[in-house]
């Protein structure tokens, strides 16, 4: 049978054993508070919703209210009514959607339109100048460089941005600086034809 003083131990040490885990609790709490300070640390949380986002497209700020998952050819396509590239595969491989990013081409279809805010887009929407086309364009008419289209204009921007970058490529520079388009029509000659036909380029 327990004794009285056997029910004072119990109890004593009931309350140095909730003194230590409230301790343990105490640590604990004050380890995940500091941890969730430290993730509040990073750039702040935006989305799921809708958030404002502003683009530089050709030369034009373009202001959106898009939720944060959306790709740039998305963005530009369905909210900015600028249409000229074209969504191919939507993950990467065909190149029917490359716009150049502070003169680089990107696949707008993988890349997020939040990423590059505050970055010079360029699209073929804004590659001709009125009425008159940018040389690649015209050399790729001249040379008659596609056949239904769909690839052309991935395959003009990715020349631009190739052309700025070596006005005057070798053919093993056009084979590289092209190589992440598809042309399903296979008018590949035609096309390495127009790019090296073309001269006198000048940075965007
Ligand atoms: S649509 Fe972007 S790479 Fe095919
Ligand atoms: S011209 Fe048809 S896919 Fe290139």
């Amino acid at each position: 049978m327990a004794s009285k003083d056997d029910s004072k131990e119990r109890i004593n040490v009931g309350r140095r054993t909730f003194l230590k885990s409230t301790g343990v609790a105490g640590l604990a709490a004050s380890v995940v508070g500091q941890t969730a300070a430290t993730a509040q640390t990073g750039p702040p949380a935006v989305g799921p919703g809708e958030v404002p986002v502003r683009l530089t497209v050709n030369g034009r700020q373009v202001n959106l209210m898009i939720e944060p998952r959306v790709t740039l050819l998305d963005a530009l396509r369905m909210r900015a009514d600028m249409t000229g590239n074209k969504r191919g595969c939507d993950r990467g491989a065909c190149g029917a959607c490359t716009m150049l990013v502070d003169g680089r081409p990107i696949y707008s279809c993988s890349t997020l339109a939040i990423d590059v805010q505050g970055k010079q887009i360029r699209n073929v929407d804004g590659l001709a100048n009125g009425n008159t086309l940018h040389p690649v364009q015209q050399a790729f008419c001249d040379k008659d460089a596609l056949m239904c289209g769909f690839c052309t204009p991935g395959f003009v921007m990715a020349s631009v941005g190739l052309l700025e970058k070596y006005p005057n490529p070798t053919p093993e520079q056009i084979r590289k600086g092209l190589d992440g388009n598809i042309c399903r029509c296979g008018t590949f000659s035609r096309i390495f034809e127009a790019v090296s036909s073309v001269k006198g380029v000048r940075r965007g």
